[in-house]
């Protein structure tokens, strides 16, 4: 098992792309905090993955909330002594372009998209030096890597800010043993864009984007943050690492 005594703190892990990584790392071996602000879905998929035998425990957290994430780092280094990887995983997409999207809208991304991995990335950081460092993965998008015309500008200029996030962190705290890693999915069928996909012409679009012609698996995405997450990762810092089929090849 590759995370075997390993604590990892997934964000937005109770559904989605945050459940799946959940679910590898609990399968490897880790102990799982599944840190999501949705407490009705959060405490289930605990239920669930403790059922199975897995060491999982849900924590109430707003990432765009200094407080929480004070609690809730707290409560992690009370129970377990300290943490080994944190994924800055939870994000929201308002779809609205430009010219529709309020001052408001715009907001409210930043302070999930931007604020919520800058606040966690600065408070696991004394946890990690504390022990022997650990691994920060950041889910960007395809979105932070190119101007995705289907793709509502704040949410680019949110995962944008991610990727370059990923690559300061890792150059400062390399020193520290804290590597610093994103991860660029293409479109993936969870609750997120489920809503858009209803549309077949835009599923037809987001298809039709993709040389390997179909949609990113979340089993893909995760497997990317296993490897991100293990010790045979042990070199890899600062990278931007698409999982999209070929999108961002094009
Ligand atoms: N689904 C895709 O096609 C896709 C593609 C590229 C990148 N992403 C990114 O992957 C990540 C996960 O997306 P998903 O598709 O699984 O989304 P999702 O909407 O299915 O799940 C997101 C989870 O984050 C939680 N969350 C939202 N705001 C939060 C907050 N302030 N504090 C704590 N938790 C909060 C939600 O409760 C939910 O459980 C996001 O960052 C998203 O931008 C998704």
């Amino acid at each position: 098992m590759k995370l075997m005594n390993k604590t990892a703190l997934i964000t937005g892990g109770a559904q989605g792309i945050g459940l799946s990584i959940a679910e590898t790392f609990c399968r490897e071996g880790a102990v799982v905090y599944i840190g999501d602000m949705n407490e009705e879905q959060g405490m289930k998929t605990a239920g669930e993955l403790t059922a199975q035998g897995y060491k999982v425990h849900f924590l109430l957290l707003n990432v765009s909330d200094e407080a929480s994430w004070k609690n809730g780092i707290a409560r992690i280094q009370k129970e377990s002594g300290g943490l080994d990887i944190l994924v800055n995983n939870a994000g929201i997409n308002i779809r609205k372009n430009i010219e529709e999207m309020s001052a408001e809208e715009l907001d409210k991304m930043y302070s999930v998209n931007i604020k919520g991995p800058f606040l966690g990335t600065k408070y696991v950081i004394p946890l990690f030096k504390a022990g022997n460092g650990g691994s920060i993965i950041n889910m960007s998008s395809v979105c932070g890597l190119i101007g995705h015309k289907f793709t509502p500008e704040a949410y680019t200029t949110t995962k944008g800010a991610v990727t370059l996030l990923t690559k300061s962190v890792a150059s400062r705290y390399g020193q520290f043993n804290i590597r610093c890693n994103s991860i660029h999915p293409s479109t993936a069928d969870t609750p997120l864009v489920q809503e858009m996909l209803k549309d077949p012409e835009r599923k037809k679009e987001r298809l039709g984007e993709v040389p390997l012609g179909r949609m990113a698996g979340l089993n893909d995405i995760a497997e990317a943050a296993l490897y991100l997450a293990s010790d045979e990762a042990g070199f890899i810092n600062g990278i931007a690492l698409p999982v999209d089929g070929g999108v961002t090849a094009c």
